[in-house]
């Protein structure tokens, strides 16, 4: 019997089939941009006024952990939010572990504002962030000077001994990474000299471009990004534009189902984040950019999707940082598009909120797709004609990501998908249930059974 979840209790999505996505659509806020805001405002002197912030568990992690360390805030309501920021050196000791829950960005960002501060501190995770690596921050800040302890593995919890005197480095990212890129930064701040970071490929730039807004100097140039610790930041006010990564399930979805015409409005494209349009593209969408606008130092614009036929591509190796966390979306495109879609060089997607080559793979495969999987991609051979997959029960293993990327492949199913285990969608993506409802997927949730 289907019925619905109580409040707060685990829940799945019941899908389709197929349906056609159209109208306007603004998805909520960048969860990568509403981290920063919340912790450079937590940081500056004066107040920072955000608005658009995404109030999805992620952020409101890294917010409750800033209030747990004395910062005040009010809000978020509907995406306002005010802080009043305490300095760089006005932080308090918390009294308990900081719980980052499900948010990677958020583990290893404070990793890095933690190592600067005068007292301890301990950042725990859920079930899928203790599995995470973070040695890849805990190495080089321990080069700064940082006390950091992690578990066996490098994994959560990172036990952070405050007082130490930090020093800036010159660090060459082994893979690029946004995330270790702006723990390096944030820890710079704090560091006597110069820190430089060097990324191998271009990748997320919200920390350098957010910095920057607050007053401080960082220079970039040529893949290599420096800033000199002992500065301030002054508060300000942010706009912070629609997610691309949640308007990916919606471009992925529209640019599939021929009758779909859909307009995304206000979505941050900044070009460190548009390799998925860019996918797209490649794959025949038909994607268009209007009212290109600059807001808050990020570049936005409505994104215009009319439905259509892909094809298979071979994902240019370039695109992978700037897609990095769209490809469950772009797995469901390929599947529906004629022809093979291979990627490679894409291990980095092993280590995200689920292995997400391996759970994508076995989801697509229990919908009928024929696919490969190899260490670091996959390669999907696309099915042809009308609604190419199968329906069927797809477990998400608790990923935000792979939840709503099934949701969207029931556009093109021939029966209705079941996805288990979506309450993670709150991660990123608050309300998405309403959203794509309104849009055009019939989507409902309901209790596991
Ligand atoms: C993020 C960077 C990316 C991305 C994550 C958010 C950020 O991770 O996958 O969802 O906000 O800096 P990596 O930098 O580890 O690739």
């Amino acid at each position: 019997m289907i019925t619905s979840p109580q409040p707060g209790s685990p829940f799945d999505y019941l899908i389709g089939p197929g349906g056609r996505l159209t109208g306007r659509v603004r998805v909520p806020g960048d969860k990568s941009i509403s981290h920063r805001c919340v912790m450079l405002g937590a940081l500056a002197n004066g107040q920072t006024k955000v608005s658009g912030l995404l109030e999805g568990e992620d952020v409101l992690s890294t917010l409750a952990a800033f209030r747990a360390m004395g910062v005040e805030a009010e809000g978020p309501y509907h995406g306002a939010l005010q802080i009043r920021g305490v300095g760089l050196r006005g932080l308090r000791a918390p009294a308990g572990p900081l719980d980052m829950g499900n948010s990677g960005t958020a583990m290893r960002l404070m990793a890095g504002i933690l190592s600067g501060q005068a007292f301890d501190s301990v950042l725990v995770g859920d079930e899928s962030l203790s599995k995470r690596p973070m040695g890849r921050v805990a190495e080089p800040l321990s080069a700064m000077g940082a006390l950091i302890e992690t578990a066996p593995g490098g994994r959560p919890p990172l036990r952070v001994h405050g007082g130490q005197r930090l020093r800036g480095i010159d660090y060459r990212l082994p893979v690029p990474s946004a995330q270790v890129k702006s723990a390096l930064l944030l820890a710079g701040l704090y560091a006597e000299g110069q820190t430089q970071v060097s990324e191998p490929a271009p990748t997320r730039d919200h920390t350098e471009r957010m910095l920057r807004g607050f007053g401080y100097p960082v220079e970039s140039r040529e893949g290599a990004i420096r800033l000199r610790g002992g500065g301030t930041l002054t508060g300000c006010a942010i706009d912070v534009p629609a997610d691309i990564s949640s308007a990916a399930f919606f471009l992925v979805g529209a640019a599939m189902t021929p009758g779909s015409d859909l307009v995304l409005e206000h979505v941050g494209v900044n070009p460190t984040r548009i390799g998925v349009l860019n996918i797209l593209r490649a794959m025949g969408a038909q994607i268009a950019m209007t009212g290109e606008r600059m807001i808050g130092g990020e570049p936005v614009a409505d994104l215009h999707v009319a439905g259509g036929r892909l094809h298979g591509i071979a994902i240019p190796h370039d695109q992978v940082p700037l897609a990095i966390d769209e490809f469950p979306a772009l797995f469901i495109a390929a599947a529906c598009a004629e022809g093979r879609t291979s990627l490679a060089g894409a291990a980095e997607l092993r280590v995200k909120e689920s292995d997400r080559i391996g759970v994508m793979a076995e989801g697509l495969s229990r919908l009928g797709v024929v696919v490969q999987e190899t260490a670091d991609g996959l390669v999907i051979e696309g099915g042809s004609g009308k609604r190419p997959l199968a329906g069927g029960e797809i477990d998400s293993h608790g990923d935000h990501r792979v939840a709503m990327a099934f949701s969207v492949a029931a556009l093109q199913a021939q029966g209705p998908i079941r996805v288990r285990d979506c309450r993670n969608v709150a991660t990123s993506f608050p309300g998405f249930t309403a959203l794509a409802g309104g849009a055009g997927l019939a989507i409902r949730a309901v209790a596991p059974d």
